[in-house]
């Protein structure tokens, strides 16, 4: 088995077996990853020409019901700092957004009880209303299906909901008793069948990750086909239980990202905070490597740093607007242009 042929494979058929992802991932060499990165920047431009889309993202509670073992927000961390947004407040950020040029709204937060279907619905028709020719995306964590439909209805076009690894025993070891991976990986088919454009991925180097849970990774992917993956490294964060587990690397990170894009031509790929957290350039590396989304921040200033899922994330003391203009400067320098039409995913269209 030879590295290149199985890039050359990706490229071609936009799919391998699960020991040629394996026998990659465990074996690429620097000038490999080159190649690899090469083709799939080639393929984004393919796909998107240098366009990168954004979506701001509004990080509406440090609330959790949960406590996922490697998130700073979990429930038995006394040390967070707890906070929800108002409705007027996560409209106002909206209306900030969209002066900036935002023509989506990530509404994203921990699983707040605060936030039942009638408050939520409420603001999902409140930003439709307003702002029609937007787009809103949930990220609310896992929500039942009748939930789910009434957000639908509501308004809501998209949800993400990392499935964070498709390998069961690993799901279990990286959450508590109540939550399993296989009612996660069933809400994304539900999301699918409900009409949301579905966003699902993983982090990259959690606690016990193998390679091979990599490489179910890209075939659970392969196979849900979302409209959307989201990945990033894992970081740990100071007061929860995998404090001591190093971060994920930033070079299985990129190679990940150029292996998605291989194999999901089409699929929109965020270059995430938290890649851009562990290297000062690793943003503008994601989009070099295939990504084509980022993820500006639009939280209330006040609120930033409480929305601690992991330690030292960046862009938690900049305004929007500084944040988008920074982005902005970072793409152009790498010979992208952040656009800001809604940024739909253009698979379908391109199939036929
Ligand atoms: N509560 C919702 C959920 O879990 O889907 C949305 C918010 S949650 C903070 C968003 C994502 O943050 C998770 O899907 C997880 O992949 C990521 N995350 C949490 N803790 C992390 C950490 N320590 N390092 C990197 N990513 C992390
Ligand atoms: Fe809550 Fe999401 Fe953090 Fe899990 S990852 S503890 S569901 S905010
Ligand atoms: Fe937030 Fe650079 S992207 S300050």
């Amino acid at each position: 088995m030879k590295t290149i042929s199985i890039i050359e494979k990706l490229e071609k058929n936009h799919t391998a077996s699960r020991e040629e992802l394996v026998f990659l991932l465990d074996g690429i060499t620097a000038d490999e990853r080159e190649i690899l990165r090469k083709a799939a920047q080639k393929r984004a431009l393919e796909s998107f020409g240098n366009r990168v889309y954004i979506r701001g993202l509004i990080e509406i509670s440090s609330v959790c019901k949960n406590d996922c073992l490697y998130c700073g927000l979990r429930r038995s961390n006394p040390n967070a700092v707890r906070y929800r947004l108002t409705r007027e407040q996560i409209l106002s950020c909206c209306e900030t957004g969209r002066s900036l040029g935002f023509r989506t709204f990530v509404l994203q937060g921990g699983e707040d009880g605060y936030f039942t279907d009638e408050v939520m619905c409420g603001i999902v028709e409140e930003i439709k209303r307003r702002y029609p020719d937007c787009a809103v995306t949930l990220s609310l964590g896992e929500r039942s299906e009748e939930s789910l439909k009434r957000l639908r209805g509501a308004g809501a076009d998209r949800y993400l909901l990392r499935h964070e690894t498709a390998d069961e025993a690993h799901y279990a070891r990286l959450h508590p008793k109540e939550m399993s991976g296989a009612h996660r990986k069933s809400l994304l088919y539900t999301l699918k069948k409900l009409g949301y454009q579905t966003g699902a991925g993983f982090m990259v180097g959690s606690p016990y990750q193998t390679t091979e849970n990599l490489a179910d990774d890209l075939l659970f992917i392969k196979e849900l086909s979302p409209q959307m993956c989201g990945i990033g490294p894992f970081i740990p964060h100071s007061d929860t239980v995998f404090r001591d587990f190093a971060q994920g690397s930033l070079e299985m990170t990129l190679t990940l990202l150029s292996v998605i894009r291989l194999m999901n031509p089409f699929i929109l790929l965020p270059a995430t905070t938290a890649l851009g957290t562990i290297h000062p350039k690793g943003r503008e590396m994601g989009i070099l490597h295939g990504a084509n989304v980022v993820m500006p921040n639009l939280s209330p200033k006040e609120h930033r740093k409480d929305y601690a899922i992991y330690d030292n994330k960046i862009c938690t003391g900049d305004e929007a607007a500084e944040c988008i203009k920074c982005l902005s400067g970072r793409m152009n320098a790498i010979g992208y242009r952040i656009v800001t039409d809604r940024g739909d995913y253009k698979g379908m269209q391109a199939q036929g």
